[in-house]
């Protein structure tokens, strides 16, 4: 039975005093669902995000990190850093990153293996522009990133993997992919992963959507079959809204 997974993506959002009042508001949700439920906030948040939620069953994650482990990288943080504060999943491959901060597929499937090294698990997020879903392209696009960045890997890593499906035309957009759209490239993500690995890896690692995922729409989203859960943007900004979507399984 592969997990359910709602993962909320603070982005570069909330001070701590910000972070510190959206948590207690988290804290006064109800969970009805059996979904894993994961916070990325910002790095200078994170270590008061993690002792505030010890107790809790929110995992508090990264949005980010560095494929080294030290050195003269101005600005970055490295797995054992995140480590060392108790974060153990990383996000990997955002969007946002790839487009603003060059990242590529060669440097990305370095950072998964500096995650997996660090026994740290990864969601790792890809998806297609809207050039690419235009052009009828969308799949090869997908395909080439998950090739490129993962298939590296033997087959025992999936275990600390979990993909995110996010077009980058449905990001902070407020458009999203109908669930018909998700649920077709899911299928092929995890036809793509079964032709390499075999169905027992294919059908046990966790593929999510995100773009736009909202209390109003998560419901039909995660009613597909392929869908696991979600990585949430914008509406993980506002605690009944995400717990809404928490809850939407
Ligand atoms: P959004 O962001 O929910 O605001 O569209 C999703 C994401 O970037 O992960």
């Amino acid at each position: 039975m592969r997990k359910h997974i709602v993962a909320g993506n603070w982005k570069m959002n909330n001070d701590l005093p910000q972070t510190e009042l959206l948590l207690t508001e988290l804290l006064k949700q109800n969970q009805t669902s059996d979904a894993e439920v994961m916070i990325a906030p910002t790095f200078t948040n994170l270590w008061q995000a993690f002792e505030s939620l010890r107790q809790e069953s929110i995992e508090v994650i990264a949005q980010n990190m560095h494929f080294a482990e030290n050195g003269a990288y101005t600005g970055e943080i490295s797995a054992s850093m995140l480590k060392s504060i108790g974060i153990k999943t990383v996000i990997l491959g955002h969007s946002e990153r790839r487009a603003y901060y060059n990242e590529t597929d060669e440097s990305l499937a370095k950072k998964v293996d500096a995650a997996l090294a660090n026994d740290m698990r990864t969601i790792f997020c890809f998806g297609e522009e809207l050039q690419d879903r235009k052009s009828e392209n969308h799949e090869a696009v997908v395909e080439s990133q998950i090739k490129n960045a993962l298939f590296h890997l033997e087959a025992d890593a999936f275990k600390n993997i979990v993909l995110a499906y996010e077009p980058v035309w449905a990001i902070g957009t407020g458009e999203t992919a109908s669930p018909e759209q998700a649920q077709d490239m899911h299928a092929f993500i995890r036809k793509t992963l079964a032709d390499k690995y075999g169905n027992d890896v294919a059908d046990s690692v966790s593929i999510l959507y995100g773009g736009s995922v909202k209390p109003g729409n998560a419901k039909e989203i995660f009613g597909k079959p392929d869908v696991d859960g979600g990585l949430i943007g914008g509406a993980s900004l506002n605690a009944e809204d995400f717990y809404a979507i928490v809850n939407a399984f």
